[in-house]
């Protein structure tokens, strides 16, 4: 059941050029002119009215949010806020009538994401449920319901999740964007040809899997681990973080690079790993900065770039290089050398990588 492979994360993790291409099936013409997105059920009314977005999701669902909100700010100019559902639901959102609620759950069953779902909805508000689960409570208590399909995910920790989160919110802010005329035909084709060539990007990065597991050797006694980036990559750094500590318990933080100097560098001392990505191209520089004050301070660290790149390693301990894509969709691919290498620390350390410690599938408690 397992496919050939230790366990079902690693499997997922490789599952991802599959899951991607299923997800983006159906809704891409072939000619990259369009996205359709038959199932929804707004008027062309209702989708010209939307003058705000709530996502609303916990976990890794609400990582894939904060590169939702960036993909619908720039693609569609709606603005986005991101909130954890649990902070949502007691925190009295100003909404207005064309308020559109987006719900992101994988199980869709999460007790707080539900409870947001719910309260929208007796708010008046349409509610738009993003879910891997046909039948699930988000998709039926939705008004529309958009399916990622990922296959059925097994390991604790969500990695084809995530990705096949992500692209089905790039084709929702391209759908938006060009139902309102937002979308130039120049950010068409460059969001819409780096979606359709996804799959082919992520088979080349899980390439990456041999030098990460070394790199989670070497580092298997680490305490403290580090994930920097800007902008996009910042949203992959929590990620990163994330499932660093859920599976392999090494402590990991994610900082937005820029902010490292107020307060976090006083951690950063001798051999401490530090995970920098730099994927954005107009952030580089910046983010080449922050990357030489960790260095300073003698930090290990691992970057992340695109291939080609001749800058980055000239001031860190290691690269890898991501298959060149647009920085757009650079949170896809630069979150599996990120799975992996949370793959990776937690069998060297001989943890129960699809059932880590404390945590359940789906949770359905508040
Ligand atoms: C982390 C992880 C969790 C879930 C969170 C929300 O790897 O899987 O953080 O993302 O519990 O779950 P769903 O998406 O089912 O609502």
């Amino acid at each position: 059941e397992r496919g050939g492979f230790q366990h079902f994360m690693q499997k997922e993790i490789h599952e991802q050029p599959k899951a991607i291409r299923d997800t983006l099936t159906g809704r891409l013409d072939e000619d990259l002119q369009s996205v359709a997105l038959p199932e929804l059920s707004w008027t062309d009314e209702s989708l010209q009215a939307i003058d705000r977005i709530h996502i609303v999701a916990c976990g890794t669902s609400w990582h894939a949010g904060l590169v939702g909100k960036d993909a619908i700010e720039k693609i569609a100019k709606i603005p986005v806020e991101v909130d954890v559902a649990s902070e949502y639901r007691y925190r009295d959102p100003l909404v207005t009538p064309n308020t559109l609620v987006i719900v992101i759950t994988q199980s869709g069953e999460t007790a707080d994401t539900l409870a947001a779902l719910r309260d929208s909805k007796q708010k008046g508000l349409r509610v738009l449920a993003i879910t891997n689960v046909v039948g699930s409570s988000a998709a039926r208590e939705a008004d529309d319901v958009l399916i990622t399909w990922a296959g059925p995910e097994i390991a604790v920790a969500s990695t084809k999740a995530y990705t096949t989160q992500l692209v089905t919110l790039y084709l929702l802010a391209a759908y938006l964007g060009q139902a309102r005329g937002t979308l130039s035909s120049d950010a068409k084709a460059e969001v819409l040809g780096a979606l359709a060539g996804l799959p082919t990007v992520a088979e080349q990065v899980l390439d990456a899997a041999p030098r990460i597991e070394r790199f989670a050797k070497d580092y298997q006694e680490a305490r403290d681990t580090f994930f920097i980036g800007r902008g996009l990559d910042y949203a992959v750094s929590l990620e990163g973080a994330l499932k660093l500590k859920e599976i392999s318990y090494i402590h990991a933080e994610a900082y937005a690079a820029g902010e490292l100097k107020h307060g976090t560098l006083a951690l950063i001392t001798d051999g401490v790993p530090v995970i920098a990505l730099a994927t954005q191209t107009h952030l580089y520089e910046k983010t080449l900065s922050n990357i030489k004050e960790v260095k300073a301070r003698d930090a290990f660290v691992l970057g992340l770039t695109w291939a080609g790149d001749e800058e980055l390693k000239k001031s860190v301990d290691e690269v890898i290089y991501l298959p060149r894509t647009s920085p757009v969709v650079a949170p896809i691919v630069a979150v599996i050398p990120l799975q992996l290498l949370a793959y990776y620390a937690a069998v060297v350390r001989g943890n129960d990588v699809d059932k880590p410690r404390n945590l359940a599938k789906s949770v359905t408690v508040e």
